[in-house]
Parts: structure tokens; C-alpha cells; sequence
């Protein structure tokens, strides 16, 4: 496992859409080894491949909140959201714009259909925080940033 460098702000990359995981294979177990230690590190909620340099559709999300300790990282490979309801206006950031925070509204309620690594299909609701955090690494993978959402942006000491 190893640490991988978050890109940041300012590389093109960021804006680039990821295309879809057809083979789940050594490397994208290895690139989500190394998303985990990555996020771990940085104490981040979620990070995208993209942010890692891989225009893979592939995220992992800490959820802090969780019952089960194994429940806490979720892994998502070609995620889809499937249903939404409600919405919700609060503060949003991303490892890839260190110190920027802003206001976006965001669905109260997500819900997500993506691959496990075994290449099943597992169905996941996200409420709150994690239905922000499925709806901004999902946008990441579309080439969307968060601050092109931002309503308002909002300076955090
Ligand atoms: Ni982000």
C-alpha cells in the first residue's frame, strides 16, 4: 500500500470525465488500497480516483457514523445514483481545494447502486453527510467540482 499524492486545484485533470471500471482487476484493488491510506492521511470524508491521478469511476467514502467498524469505508466502483429525495444547504470542501469551503445543496437523502470489489452489485442510502459525500465524489467523476455548485462561498479559520 502506499500514500498517492492528492491532485490539486489548478490541474486540468480534476475536470476530466472518468470512464467506467470494466475489469476489476490487481490494479483497481491496489488503487483502492491506496485511496484508503490516502484518505486516512488526510482525515478527509471522500476521495475520487480522479484525485489520485486514475480517471477511473471508482470512490471510497469514511463514514464515521457507522454501526459496524467494517461498514465504516465504502467502496464504490461505476456508482450510479438511483433515487433522491429532500435537499439539504450546508458547508461542502474537498481534499483537492485545501482551506475552500462553501455552501451546496445537496439531496437529504441518496441512494447509490455501484460494483464491490468482488464485482457484485450493492445498493447503499446515504443521509446527511454521506449523501453529500456519494453526490460530490460521484460529480467528481464527471468532471464537476464542487465550487462550480457553491452557492456561497464561506471562510472557515
Ligand atoms: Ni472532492
Amino acid at each position: 500500500m502506499a500514500i498517492r499524492n492528492i491532485i490539486k486545484d489548478g490541474d486540468d485533470i480534476l475536470l476530466k470525465k472518468s470512464k467506467l471500471v470494466t475489469q476489476i482487476d490487481e490494479k483497481t484493488i491496489q488503487l483502492l488500497e491506496d485511496m484508503k491510506e490516502t484518505l486516512k492521511k488526510a482525515d478527509g470524508v471522500g476521495l475520487a480516483a480522479v484525485q489520485v491521478g486514475a480517471l477511473r469511476r471508482v470512490a471510497i467514502i469514511f463514514d464515521s457514523n457507522a454501526v459496524n467498524p467494517k461498514d465504516r469505508i465504502i467502496e464504490l466502483i461505476n456508482p450510479e445514483i438511483i433515487h433522491q429525495s429532500g435537499t439539504q444547504r450546508d458547508l461542502e470542501g474537498c481534499l483537492s481545494f485545501p482551506g475552500k469551503y462553501g455552501e451546496v445543496t445537496r439531496p437529504m437523502v441518496v441512494k447509490v447502486k455501484a460494483l464491490t470489489r468482488d464485482g457484485k452489485t450493492k445498493t447503499y442510502i446515504g443521509e446527511g453527510l454521506i449523501a453529500r459525500a456519494f453526490c460530490h465524489e460521484i460529480d467528481h467523476m464527471d468532471g464537476i467540482v464542487f465550487g462550480e455548485r457553491v452557492e456561497k462561498w464561506v471562510n472557515v479559520r
